[in-house]
């Protein structure tokens, strides 16, 4: 490729270097033990029972393994892999594709500061730069109390409540350098406070359960749906008569 002045342009592949691209392997389980396979094993079942094929299970039982450890280790990439008959290339292409799946320890809380274009233009990266003065870790990292794993992360279809922070996926819109700070703190005090919308919060490692499809006990109060900036666009479609142009006939 090359630039204006024709002058070559290098365009480097693969993931940002300060992002870990490797799983840990270091002090992770290697296989586990009877009675967690056992036990997983009735959820796996249950999980691979929804699909004709089995292998189309692969995404939750990611989640289920990474509800048993808090990220992927070689057990759990072995448990899939002999679960769904896939081998162990075909289970980590997927699972290191994906960045929900995470590749080391993570804390009770995973809080996710969205740095891309939008939010960060609107305090992203500044509420980013506070959080890692504020906790004392880099990104990727998790505070010395277990509780607070801090990641940067891209766009979360949430931009018209630029800037957004996500813990352990659920939203916490319309942040500032201070709220962002006090949420953190909350989840280090262990009286976390409660997401913008969607359900209230729990640990990291339910969370993967819940998104590996296993029951969720939240409370479902209608905390979901659209909210007013979502539907502003609408609105002011709807004041003035506008309507989208019908397609083709049959379209
Ligand atoms: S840019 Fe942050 S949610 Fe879209």
């Amino acid at each position: 490729m090359t630039g204006p002045q024709g002058e070559p342009v290098f365009l480097r592949l693969g993931p940002p270097p300060e992002e870990p691209n490797q799983f840990v392997v270091e002090g992770a389980p290697q296989t586990y033990p009877p009675e967690v396979r056992a036990r997983l094993e009735v959820d796996a079942k249950e999980i691979i029972g929804r699909y004709p094929n089995k292998r189309s299970a692969l995404l939750p039982l990611l989640h289920l393994v990474q509800g048993e450890d808090s990220y992927l280790t070689p057990a759990g990439l072995e448990f899939c892999s002999e679960q769904l008959e896939l081998t162990g290339a075909e289970v980590s292409a997927v699972a290191s594709f994906y960045t929900m799946y995470r590749r080391g320890p993570t804390g009770d809380y995973l809080v996710g500061v969205c740095t891309n274009t939008l939010c960060a233009v609107m305090g992203g990266d500044a509420i980013f730069d506070a959080l890692k003065d504020h906790l004392g870790v880099g990104n990727d990292e998790t505070t010395s109390d277990g509780k607070v794993t801090l990641q940067h992360i891209e766009c979360n279809a949430a931009c018209d409540y630029a800037p957004v922070v996500m813990v352990n996926w659920e939203f916490f819109d319309n942040q500032t350098v201070e709220s962002a700070r006090e949420l953190v703190d909350s989840l280090r005090s262990g009286t976390p406070k409660a997401p913008t919308r969607g359900a209230p919060l729990c640990a990291f490692r339910e969370t993967s359960r819940i998104l590996a499809g296993m029951p969720d006990q939240r409370p479902d109060d209608g905390q979901g749906g659209a909210g007013a900036a979502t539907l502003a666009g609408l609105r002011v479609a709807q004041e003035n008569g506008m309507q989208a142009p019908s397609g083709p006939e049959g379209q």
